[in-house]
């Protein structure tokens, strides 16, 4: 297949690309480098702001079969500050991924959705079929964006898949991202550096291993799930508390966090529940928090070492 990922020198992206060459796919990535750095040898990489008009035309050259669309501001705290700015990137960037895309003549786009939608839900694992609750500008973005998908579907036939990712970690990560505590954990506890827990400790976050998020993605690009979104997390609740502990054990550290004030806006409590993903797309978790972690630590102690 003839895929586009945007988003590709970023920390999920960049997995999306490996695996999808892995798998013998043709892989032209999208990104304007204002977050990501992970670009790869050897595939051409156009860089270029999501919302750029030339988009339309550089697509039609390709003829993408699938566009899987990554490319995001993806901070909460940015969002609120800029939501002006949020909505650009993600809802201007993804009307123009779509527009172009259809002008191309491509199957299918793949979204890029987030737990955040649901909000505060009524019950967990959040079901993918819950009501959307957005709380912040970068929710709003991310399913103003699934709108926009469907609409895309319904009035031109343009198909999609939206997945909705849980907390992603893994290699790459940064501290900005949604699951960007087990990063901040991971660097402190290798350093030997204070390391602090919000509130007491008891929110909780689902924590889906990165590889296991890309094999959804490489799964969603296929025919399966059209006109579908499907959750990807694991279903489980992990408090803030046990991650640092579980963070601890596998760097070698003290489990000793300090406490500080629980922030303002934080959502108390999440997990989405995937088995329609596992219905649909074959797809559920296959690494577990534990080994997830060693292996992310694992890249962070490497990484510490090259750079002294
Ligand atoms: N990491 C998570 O836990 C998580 C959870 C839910 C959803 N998501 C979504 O997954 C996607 C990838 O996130 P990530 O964690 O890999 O973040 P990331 O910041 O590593 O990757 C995003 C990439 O998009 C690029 N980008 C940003 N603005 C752009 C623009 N205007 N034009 C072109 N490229 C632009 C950045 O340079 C970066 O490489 C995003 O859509 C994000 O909202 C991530």
């Amino acid at each position: 297949m003839r895929v586009i990922v945007t988003g590709s020198a970023g920390f999920i992206g960049s997995h999306l690309v490996d695996r999808l060459l892995a798998d013998g796919n043709d892989v032209v990535g999208l990104d304007d480098l204002s977050g990501g750095v992970h670009v790869r040898d050897g595939v051409e990489l156009w860089e270029m702001d999501v919302a750029d008009p030339a988009l339309a035309g550089r697509m039609a050259a390709f003829r993408p079969d699938v566009v899987c669309h990554l490319a995001a501001q993806v901070s909460v705290r940015v969002s609120v500050a800029d939501p002006a700015g949020d909505a650009r990137v993600n809802v201007l960037g993804t009307a123009n991924v779509l527009e172009s895309a259809r002008l191309a003549g491509a199957r299918k786009v793949v979204f890029t959705s987030s737990c955040a939608v649901y909000g505060v839900p009524d019950a967990l694992p959040v079901p993918a079929d819950a009501p959307l609750r957005p709380a912040s500008p970068y929710a709003a973005s991310k399913v103003t964006g699934e709108v926009y998908a469907g609409m895309y579907r319904a009035l031109h036939g343009l198909d999609f898949t939206t997945l909705t990712l849980a907390n992603v970690y893994g290699p790459r990560q940064t501290p900005e991202g949604e699951a960007g505590v087990v990063s901040i954990f991971t660097d402190a506890l290798l350093s030997g550096a204070p390391t602090r827990v919000h509130g007491d400790g008891g929110q909780t976050r689902d924590y889906v291993y990165v590889a296991d998020v890309v094999d959804a993605f490489a799964r969603a690009a296929g025919e399966a799930g059209g006109g579908g979104r499907f959750n990807v997390g694991t279903g489980r609740q992990t408090t803030d508390r046990a991650l640092h502990t579980l963070v601890a054990e596998a760097a070698g550290a003290p489990d000793d966090p300090a406490f500080a004030p629980a922030r303002l806006g934080d959502l108390p409590a999440m997990a989405i529940d995937p088995s329609a993903t596992a219905d649909a797309l074959g797809w559920t978790p296959r690494v577990d928090l534990a080994e997830g972690l060693a292996r992310t630590v694992a890249w962070a102690r490497e990484r510490a070492v090259a750079r002294s």
